[in-house]
């Protein structure tokens, strides 16, 4: 069967293998990328700000086909921040439509890839027939065993912080939790990632070296791999760089490395 979701792959055989130059003991469970750098490659071709966006969804495809493929457990995206409404109204317009059409579009192809696609961000805001569509695609797809997708839409860290933060602060006003006991695990629960282990890698590709208000909270530990690639020239090849990048890593989550401690 061959789908959009196969872009540009449509007589190729599916390689589900990884690559060589991958060591499949070290392989991130969650990958987190902010795709950045749309306009700029619009820009470059003397092309509109859309056509950006738009070739930018052909990398995502691509990207998780490539996760799905090698057995990455969640993949989470940053497809609009809380602060892009303060682009102008055209542009925001056009995202939003590109968000249904491509949702739209391919929700059953990923289905039956079972994918497992989840919304996160204050998803209130969003046109209702996008949002109905999201309901859809998720209630569609809860239950299926493949990688779990989550696209960050109208997503800020500081709003999920914020949103958590009065969620417990009601119940501690109801008396039906002792504020004493709000610790890290507590506090965890309420964001909205709480299904989810935290990014073990954050890409960024264009080169920006920020977080733009990405998963504050769930970064706290990730490896943060930089490329100058622009978001719609993202492929394989930059993805295999950024696990190789990622691999070369020593995770030491505030304590010492093997042998570090055996030197004291
Ligand atoms: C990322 O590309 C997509 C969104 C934020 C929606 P940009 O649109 O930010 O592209 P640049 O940064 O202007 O190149
Ligand atoms: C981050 O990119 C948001 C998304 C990729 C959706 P931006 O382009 O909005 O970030 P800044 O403005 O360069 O920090
Ligand atoms: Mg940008």
């Amino acid at each position: 069967m061959t789908s959009p979701f196969f872009v540009g792959t449509t007589n190729e055989p599916r390689k589900t293998s990884l690559p060589e130059s991958l060591d499949p003991e070290k392989m991130p469970e969650h990958i987190a990328i902010i795709m950045d750098g749309n306009g700029r490659w619009a820009r470059l071709k003397k092309l509109p700000r859309a056509m950006g966006h738009r070739a930018g969804v052909d990398s995502l495809k691509k990207t998780l086909r490539f996760c799905s493929n090698w057995k990455i457990k969640v993949l989470t995206v940053y497809a609009f921040s809380t602060e892009n409404w303060s682009r102008p109204k055209e542009e925001v317009n056009f995202l939003m439509k590109l968000f249904e059409s491509v949702l739209k579009k391919e929700i059953e192809f990923l289905n039956v890839e079972g994918v497992c696609i989840n919304f996160l961000g204050d998803l209130d805001q969003l046109p209702k027939r996008l949002q109905g569509l999201i309901k859809e695609a998720i209630n569609l797809t809860k239950d299926n065993k493949g990688i779990c997708f989550n696209v960050c839409t109208n997503y800020g860290g500081r709003r999920e912080l914020v949103i958590a933060a009065q969620k417990l602060a009601k119940r501690a006003v109801k008396g039906e939790l002792d504020p004493a006991l709000i610790d890290e695990n507590v506090f965890e629960k309420e964001l909205l990632t709480s299904n989810f282990v935290d990014p073990d890698l954050l890409i960024r590709t264009s080169g920006e070296q920020r977080i733009s208000n990405f998963l504050l909270w769930q970064l706290a530990y990730a490896e943060i791999h930089i490329t100058d690639v622009l978001w719609p020239d993202f492929n394989e090849n930059s993805l295999i760089k950024a696990l190789i990048d990622y691999q070369s890593r020593t995770r030491r989550f505030g304590g010492v490395d093997q042998i570090s401690s055996q030197q004291i």
